[in-house]
C-alpha cells in the first residue's frame, strides 16, 4: 500500500476553505477527526492545525474509494483529493467555520493508521491531567491546544518585531553558567572536565544582560528559558520563558514607555483590544494599603479602608488591642452583595482569612431594608457604628468585613486575599476584562526569616531611589527601589528595575545586604570589575511569557500554553524524567549518588 505523500500533497489547509473556493480541485492532508456513516455515504471529517473539513464519499459514485474510506478510523492520517462544493442550504453546519462547504472525494490515501488513542481528541471531553501529559503529543492535537500554541507563537513574533523596530538586538546568553546566590534554588549541571565543579542553569540572564549594556550593545532582547528549582504552582514552572530586555542610558519612565508600547501592540494584534496609555501606576505602599497586595487586581472594587482611628477608642477589645499594640483595623465593603452571604457563609470566610494568619473576621451586614446585624457593633457606641459605616460608604445590602491585627501587613494581606476570593466567587473577575497597571517604588529590601537578614526584594543590582540612597545604612528598611512590576488582573506579568551603575553605590548595596568584601568579590567579582571600566546607566525588565499567554488565552494554568510542561513534582510524564543514569556516566562526572527516590526504581 502506498503511504507516501507524493501526488497527494495538500493544496489547502482544511480550515481555510469557504464557499468562494467552490469548484476548485483540492487536496487536504490531516487526521481523521470523526467518521460518520450515513449508509452509502460516508463522511470523513479531516482535521489539521487550521480546522476541520468534511470529505464526502458516495458508494454509488465510487465504490472502491468508499471501501477504502470505510476502513478509516479516528486519528488515521489521510490525504483526500476532490472537488470542493457548496453544501445544500439544508446541510450547512453553522457550528463549523467550513460548514458551508464539503469536499466530494475523488481520491483518498491512508498515509498512516492509528491505534485507538488513550483519550479522545476532543475539546469538549477533558481527559485527566496525568494522561494528557503522558501523551502530550495527542493532547496537543486538540484544537484548543493548537490555538494556544498559535497564540504563543503570535506573541513571540510580536515581541521580536516590536523590539527590533525599537532598536533592540536579540542576543543569546549561556545556559551553562554560574550559580547565583539571592534567588530560588539553582538547577546544577556537573562538569566532567572539572571534577567536583558545577555549572548552574540560569534563573534569568540578569548578569549577562547587564554586561551586554557594559559591552555597548545599547538595547538587548532575548526570548529565553529560565530555570528555578522552586515549588510549583499554577503560574510557576521549573523552566519557563522570559521576554527579557535591557536598555542603556534610560530612566524608569523610558523602560515603562517602551513596554507600554509593546503591551498595546500585543493586545491589539492578539485580541483586537485597545489598551489606553499611559497605564496606571501605583506605588507599592499604596497598592498594599488599598488592595492588600503588590499585584492588585483592578477588575473589581472592595478596596481596603482604614478604621483604626475609630477602633482605637472603642470598647471592642479585639479592635482596641490591635491598635494599641501598634497595629491596625482594616475593612472591606462587599457592596451590594450582603444578601448572598448568610451567617454560615460569613463564618467560613473567617476560616479563609485565618489561612493568611488573620486571627478572626469581624463583620457588619446591612439588609436591603437598612437593618443591621453585626459581630461587633454591640461593643461600639452608636456614633462609632455610624463612623465605621460612613468610612466604608455603607449602603443597604452591603457587607463589611474587618480584620484587626497588631501586624498591619497581616491585616492587609488577609483582606487583600479575601477581596480577590469573593470577587472570584461573585463572578466579578472576568477573564475577558484586562486591567494592567505598574506597581512602582518597591522596598529595596525585605527581611528573610530563614536567613535572619535583609535580602534584596528584587535583586542586588537594583538601584535605590535617589531620595532614599542616604538611608541605605541608617534606615535600610525604608529605602525604596527604582523597581517596577507590570501587573495584569492580579498576576505579576513581569518585573524590572533601573540598575546600579556606580561601583561605589554597588559596594554600599552589597554591604547593606550583609556581604563581606571577600564574599562580594567571590560571587560578583566579575561584575564589580566590569563596572570599573565604564558603565552606562541602564535598566530593563523581563516578562513571564507563559503568564502573558495564559492570561491572553483566558486560561488558569501556564501549563496550557507550554508545549511540554512539567507536573507539580517537576517531572516530565511523557519523557519520564528526571531519571536514573548509569554508573559509567556518574563515574565520568566524579559523582556518587547517596540516596535514591524509592519509587523511581
Ligand atoms: P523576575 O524574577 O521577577 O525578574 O522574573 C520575571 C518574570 O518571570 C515570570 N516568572 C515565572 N514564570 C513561570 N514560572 C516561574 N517559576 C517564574 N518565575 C518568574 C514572572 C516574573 O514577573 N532578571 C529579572 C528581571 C529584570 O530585573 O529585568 C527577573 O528575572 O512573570
Ligand atoms: P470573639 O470576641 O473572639 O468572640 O470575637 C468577636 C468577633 O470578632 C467574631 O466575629 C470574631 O470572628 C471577630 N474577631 C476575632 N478576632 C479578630 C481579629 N483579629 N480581627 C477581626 N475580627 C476578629
Amino acid at each position: 500500500m502506498n503511504t507516501n505523500i507524493s501526488g497527494m500533497k495538500r493544496t489547502d489547509m482544511c480550515g481555510s476553505l469557504r464557499p468562494s473556493d467552490a469548484g476548485r480541485t483540492i487536496t487536504v492532508n490531516g487526521w481523521v477527526d470523526r467518521v460518520r456513516d450515513k449508509g452509502g455515504v460516508l463522511f470523513l471529517l479531516v482535521r489539521d492545525r487550521s480546522g476541520i473539513l468534511q470529505c464526502t464519499f458516495d458508494k454509488s459514485v465510487n465504490a472502491a474509494l468508499f471501501d477504502i474510506a470505510f476502513t478509516c478510523r479516528t486519528e488515521f492520517v489521510v490525504a483526500v483529493k476532490g472537488e470542493l462544493v457548496a453544501r445544500d442550504p439544508a446541510a450547512v453546519n453553522t457550528k463549523m467555520p467550513t460548514g458551508e462547504v464539503e469536499l466530494i472525494a475523488s481520491d483518498l490515501r491512508i498515509l498512516s493508521r492509528a491505534e485507538t488513542t488513550p483519550f479522545e481528541i476532543d475539546d469538549n471531553k477533558e481527559a485527566g491531567d496525568q494522561i494528557r501529559l503522558k501523551y502530550r503529543y495527542l493532547d496537543l492535537r486538540r484544537p484548543v491546544m493548537q490555538r494556544n500554541m498559535m497564540l504563543r507563537h503570535r506573541v513571540t513574533q510580536i515581541a521580536r518585531n516590536y523590539f527590533d523596530e525599537q532598536g533592540f538586538l536579540e542576543i543569546e546568553t549561556p545556559m551553562l553558567t554560574k550559580s547565583t546566590p539571592e534567588g530560588a534554588r539553582d538547577y546544577l549541571v556537573p562538569s566532567r572536565v572539572h571534577p567536583g565543579k558545577f555549572y548552574a542553569l540560569p534563573q534569568s540572564p540578569q548578569q549577562y544582560k547587564q554586561l551586554l549594556m557594559l559591552a555597548g550593545m545599547d538595547r538587548y532582547i532575548q526570548i529565553t528559558r529560565c530555570f528555578r528549582d522552586e515549588d510549583l504552582r499554577a503560574d510557576r514552572q521549573p523552566e519557563f520563558t522570559q521576554i527579557d530586555l535591557e536598555m542603556s542610558f534610560v530612566e524608569e519612565d523610558d523602560v515603562i514607555a517602551v513596554n507600554e508600547g509593546f503591551l498595546q501592540r500585543v493586545f491589539k494584534e492578539v485580541l483586537g483590544i485597545d489598551i489606553q496609555l499611559p497605564l496606571p501606576r501605583l506605588p507599592y505602599r499604596e497598592a498594599m494599603n488599598r488592595f492588600g497586595s503588590d499585584k492588585p487586581d483592578l477588575r473589581f472594587g472592595f478596596e481596603i479602608q482604614d478604621v483604626s482611628d475609630i477602633a482605637a477608642g472603642c470598647n471592642f477589645a479585639v479592635f482596641k488591642n490591635a491598635v494599641e499594640g501598634g497595629g491596625t483595623v482594616r475593612l472591606i465593603n462587599i457592596n451590594g452583595y450582603a444578601d448572598q452571604f448568610p451567617r454560615k457563609e460569613i463564618d467560613k470566610l473567617a476560616d479563609f482569612v485565618k489561612t493568611y494568619r488573620a486571627k478572626g473576621l469581624a463583620w457588619m451586614k446591612l439588609a436591603a431594608d437598612g437593618s443591621m446585624t453585626s459581630s461587633f457593633a454591640k461593643f461600639l457606641t452608636p456614633e462609632e457604628v455610624e463612623a465605621v459605616k460612613s468610612r466604608a460608604g455603607a449602603q443597604p445590602n452591603d457587607l463589611l468585613l474587618a480584620v484587626a491585627d497588631t501586624d498591619t501587613e497581616t491585616a492587609l494581606v488577609s483582606l487583600g486575599a479575601l477581596r480577590c476570593e469573593l470577587a472570584k466567587r461573585l463572578g466579578l473577575a472576568k477573564k475577558d476584562d484586562f486591567k494592567l497597571l505598574w506597581v512602582t517604588e518597591f522596598p529595596q529590601f525585605e527581611y528573610s526569616e530563614e536567613e535572619d537578614r535583609l535580602v534584596a526584594k528584587h535583586h542586588p543590582f537594583t538601584a535605590p531611589m535617589d531620595e532614599d540612597v542616604e538611608k541605605l545604612e541608617s534606615d535600610p528598611r525604608s529605602v525604596r527601589a527604582k523597581a517596577y512590576d507590570i501587573i495584569l488582573n492580579g498576576c505579576e506579568l513581569g518585573g524590572g528595575s533601573i540598575r546600579i551603575h556606580d561601583p561605589e553605590l554597588q559596594t554600599r548595596m552589597f554591604r547593606a545586604l550583609g556581604f563581606t568584601e571577600e564574599k562580594a568579590t567571590e560571587q560578583f567579582g566579575h561584575l564589580i570589575t566590569a563596572f570599573s571600566y565604564g558603565a552606562p546607566p541602564h535598566g530593563g525588565l523581563a516578562y513571564g511569557l507563559d503568564r502573558l499567554c495564559m492570561l491572553l488565552a483566558g486560561l488558569d494554568s501556564i501549563r496550557d500554553v507550554i508545549a511540554f510542561p512539567k507536573v507539580q513534582n517537576a517531572s516530565d510524564l511523557m519523557m519520564q524524567c528526571p531519571d536514573l543514569v548509569d554508573s559509567k556516566q556518574l563515574d565520568e562526572l566524579s559523582l556518587a549518588v547517596t540516596r535514591i527516590e524509592k519509587d523511581s526504581e
